[in-house]
């Protein structure tokens, strides 16, 4: 098959500075998406990119392209209107956990297609693999029983949705180009486009545990995914959020669960609670259901009535104990004071060095592992307490835990030193 450009055309004129064509965008990543173009030239296309951006037009048409390259998911034919949450991830956000079945037992159908972590922050799939039993993997046709019998399904996203971004993610994974705002738009919204949902809320996460440190960065990124779901006919808003320090008390797989258990149950951090309900606001006002208060189906117990059936319908045991790891160590507070800082990206790491997360796309995962905080910036801490407990199944991997955790807490002597922030920092929607 005779090919309509040359990759180290379209490559050069990125380097240049130029702006690409629709037609080149079309071709180089349906090319990619063929094997046609090599990875090698993709990498320095996405390198390009990274370095010289997009304007809004080729953001838009490389998105098009992507979801051109794989399935669209068609959910009109359901007899309750769709939302779906992103994250762009964070250290301890389990968030999806607790949110899916919270906006369901509303009467909006959640179909959130998941992913497993890689890095220092979780996915969620690895957590919900700690309850016995579950299962990520639906057909199509399963998915959509279960939206139209429990209102919530959070399974792996197949393959034939966006192929392109696959191997493209994996390219930039490993080539330094992850950070690109065009790419993560257009890599995000693409999926989240071909996934079919009527109303997406994002989540963009902002801090040291998070892609985005910068504030100013997350807004760039939060209004690019705006205007490109927006355009796609997606009601589209972006909340962005603190990521300095982790979201609750637990970072780490069956930890995690347990604690969305306990917000289902009506307790649980308040951060974990009121971040489930912003989002939920946002995802039942963009799919028309003012009329629901999230708060009074999480304290009513509704909320929790839609987990256990979630779990249930993929084969998961709600009553099943939930895995422990074999060891603990904890770290205790050096002196009296106040807990000023504690730091998302080092609690990340740690975890993952405990076994919650995987280096390669292959490796497992432990279930139990992870990180238990005892104490959030702001809270009063005297000396001996416990202010973190690791737990793993591998005790020769608390070493490099707790290397990376030494500087991650600092403890201050009075409650004004500490370094707070709020939850919601901003909130995007279309002008
Ligand atoms: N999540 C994605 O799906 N893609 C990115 O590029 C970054 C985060």
């Amino acid at each position: 098959m005779s090919e309509d450009f040359d990759a180290v055309d379209v490559i050069r004129a990125k380097r240049d500075r130029h702006p690409l064509t629709t037609a080149q965008i079309d071709w180089v990543v349906d090319a990619y998406t063929r094997e046609v173009v090599a990875d090698e030239q993709m990498s320095a296309l996405a390198m390009a990119v990274l370095l010289n951006g997009m304007d809004r037009r080729e953001i838009a048409d490389w998105t098009a392209a992507m979801i051109a390259s794989g399935e669209r998911m068609d959910f009109s034919g359901l007899s309750r209107p769709t939302a779906d949450k992103h994250s762009t991830g964070g250290v301890g956000d389990k968030i999806t956990l607790p949110l899916a079945p919270l906006v369901a037992a509303c009467g909006v159908a959640v179909p959130q297609l998941s992913g497993r972590g890689l890095g220092h922050t979780g996915g969620t799939l690895d957590k919900l693999e700690s309850v016995p039993g579950w299962r990520a993997a639906l057909s199509n046709e399963e998915m959509f029983a279960q939206l139209e019998d429990v209102g919530a399904v959070i399974c792996a996203a197949g393959s034939g949705l966006a192929p392109a971004d696959k191997r493209l993610y994996a390219l930039r994974d490993v080539t330094g180009t992850v950070e690109a705002i065009p790419l993560i738009a257009s890599s995000i919204m693409s999926k989240k486009i071909a996934e079919g949902t009527g109303t997406l809320v994002l989540d963009v996460k902002v801090g040291s545990g998070a892609f985005m440190k910068d504030l100013d960065d997350a807004r760039e990124l939060a209004r690019t995914m705006v205007a490109l779901g927006t355009d796609a006919g997606v009601h589209t808003v972006a909340l962005l959020t603190d990521m300095e320090t982790p979201l609750g008390l637990t970072a780490g797989n069956a930890l995690e669960v347990r604690e969305s258990v306990e917000v289902l149950a009506g307790g649980g951090p308040s951060d974990v609670v009121d971040l489930t309900v912003a989002l939920a606001r946002e995802m039942l006002a963009g799919a028309g259901r003012t009329d629901e208060d999230p708060a009074e189906a999480l304290r009513d117990g509704r909320a929790m009535d839609t987990w256990r059936r979630m779990i249930a319908a993929q084969g998961g045991d709600p009553d099943a104990e939930l895995p422990v790891a074999q060891e603990r160590h904890e770290v205790t507070a050096e002196r009296d004071g106040v807990l000023g800082r504690l730091d998302a990206l080092a609690v990340g790491v740690a975890a993952w060095r405990l076994g919650a997360g995987r280096a390669r796309k292959e490796d497992p995962v432990q279930a139990g592992a992870g990180v238990e905080m005892h104490a959030k910036p702001g809270d009063r801490v005297r000396a001996g307490q416990p202010l973190l407990t690791l737990h793993t199944d591998t005790p020769e991997r608390f070493a490099r835990a707790e290397e990376i955790l030494q500087d991650s807490y600092d403890i201050v002597d009075d409650v004004a030193d500490a370094s707070t922030h709020d939850l919601v920092l901003d909130r995007v929607s279309a002008r």
